[in-house]
């Protein structure tokens, strides 16, 4: 071969292994992929795997475990509550960023991006609004001028370091609701009705041009019936769709993903279909808050194996289930959970009756569950032909 040729088949096969991320072995030691991280792992297919974060736990130097972990483990992170309006608005026109600064800062020092979390939702917010609204201090107009005053003052604080925010959180009902008609429901449909999530992502997108807007909510993994009047998907389906047609900045739908092992759930296949439907709309997708919770029976809590092993079996095959179905929709940009250690997870705060638990992928002594492992399994056992690296979503206009 001539020079230049073997020159040209040398830059080739550099690229490829630079494309596949494929890592050579070092001297005597073959590579392993069983010992890398996620985020590592991830990286081959495009797709970022994050972390939400309690800052409390960061920021705790008797523990140092979970800031390795979530610096090692992940490439992208989001505020569990700290970007949240009690959070950063906690009095009217006076915002404590700091919290939320020290997260981004850590983002930067690990080479993560972040995932802003929350613009417009209705759980937590500061009292002098939700209070003010409802002695009257506040009217439907002024509300509104807050609103937009928010979102303009959060996203342009952050403007560009932040790669996707969630503009609108949960906004939808479920069927066990009252009326069980699915329809647009908390206090900001109350006050403002459901035109807010079109003015929150127009709001957004002025405040910052470059950052990927999207939908979050739960319950929209798979689709049911169909019928938007109680399949929700099929009602956040439709809700994007015409926010889409009416040119509304929407970029993507965040599937949250808290599942149960008491429930259920879905398979690969019907995930993947309901990923592929929001692309067909020119949407990005992510998993935004993957767990997975468990029923804490007498017999768990008494360390009982014959009641923990399946719990932890289906467990790690529901995390399973999205990533595949993730990996496999080359428009799913990250798969983030919600917290990675069972010391710290908002499960067993949130359901007491019964108790619930075991809902992350490490358990409260930081050892990997093997919920840790079937998802490394899954990044390092697929790829071509089905397997593609992701589609970069541009910001709409
Ligand atoms: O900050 C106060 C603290 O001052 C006080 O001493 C303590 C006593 O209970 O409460 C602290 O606030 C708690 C807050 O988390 C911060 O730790 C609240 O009680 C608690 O309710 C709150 O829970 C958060 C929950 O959202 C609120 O709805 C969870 O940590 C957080 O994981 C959870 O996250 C949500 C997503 O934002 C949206 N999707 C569902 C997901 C799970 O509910």
């Amino acid at each position: 071969m001539k020079p230049s040729r073997w020159l040209a088949a040398g830059l080739v096969a550099v690229a490829t292994a630079a494309a596949l991320n494929v890592v050579p072995a070092t001297a005597g030691r073959p590579y392993d992929p069983t010992t890398q991280s996620l985020r590592d792992l991830a990286k081959r297919h495009g797709l970022y795997v994050g972390t939400a974060v309690d800052m409390a736990a960061l920021d705790n130097a008797a523990e140092p475990r979970y800031r390795e972990l979530a610096g090692s483990e992940f490439s992208t992170v989001t505020a569990e509550n700290v970007m949240k309006w009690e959070s950063l608005e906690p009095t009217r026109g006076t915002y404590n960023w700091g919290p939320a600064d020290e997260l981004v800062a850590f983002a930067r020092q690990h080479q993560q991006r972040v995932r802003g979390h929350v613009l417009v939702w209705h759980n937590q917010l500061p009292t002098w609004l939700t209070e003010g609204v409802a002695d009257g201090s506040i009217d439907t107009a002024e509300l509104r001028k807050i609103l937009r005053d928010h979102i303009t003052a959060v996203v342009r604080h952050f403007k560009g370091q932040i790669w996707q925010w969630d503009v609108v959180n949960e906004a939808v009902s479920d069927p066990w609701d009252t009326p069980s008609t699915l329809h647009y429901k908390g206090f900001w449909a109350q006050h403002l009705g459901p035109g807010y999530v079109a003015d929150a992502f127009r709001w957004a997108r002025a405040a910052d041009p470059k950052a990927l807007l999207f939908y979050n909510d739960y319950n929209i993994e798979a689709f049911g019936s169909g019928n938007p009047a109680d399949d929700k998907t099929q009602f956040v389906y439709e809700m994007a769709r015409d926010l889409r047609a009416r040119g509304v900045p929407i970029d993507g739908v965040g599937s949250q993903g808290h599942l149960g092992t008491q429930y259920g759930n879905y398979d690969t296949l019907q995930v993947v279909a309901a990923l592929r439907k929001f692309a067909g709309l020119g949407l990005a997708t992510a998993f935004t808050e993957v767990d997975v919770r468990s029923q804490m029976t007498a017999g768990v809590q008494a360390g009982d194996s014959a009641e923990i092993n399946p719990r932890l079996q289906a467990s790690a095959a529901n995390f399973s289930t999205l990533l595949r179905a993730c990996l496999a929709e080359r428009h799913c940009l990250s798969f983030t959970l919600w917290g990675f250690t069972d010391k710290h997870s908002w499960v067993p705060g949130a359901f007491s009756d019964p108790p619930e638990g075991l809902a992350t992928v490490y358990d409260e002594n930081y050892r990997p569950k093997r919920s840790y492992q079937e998802l490394k399994a899954d990044l390092i056992y697929s790829g071509p032909p089905f397997v593609l690296p992701r589609v970069p979503q541009q910001p709409r206009r």
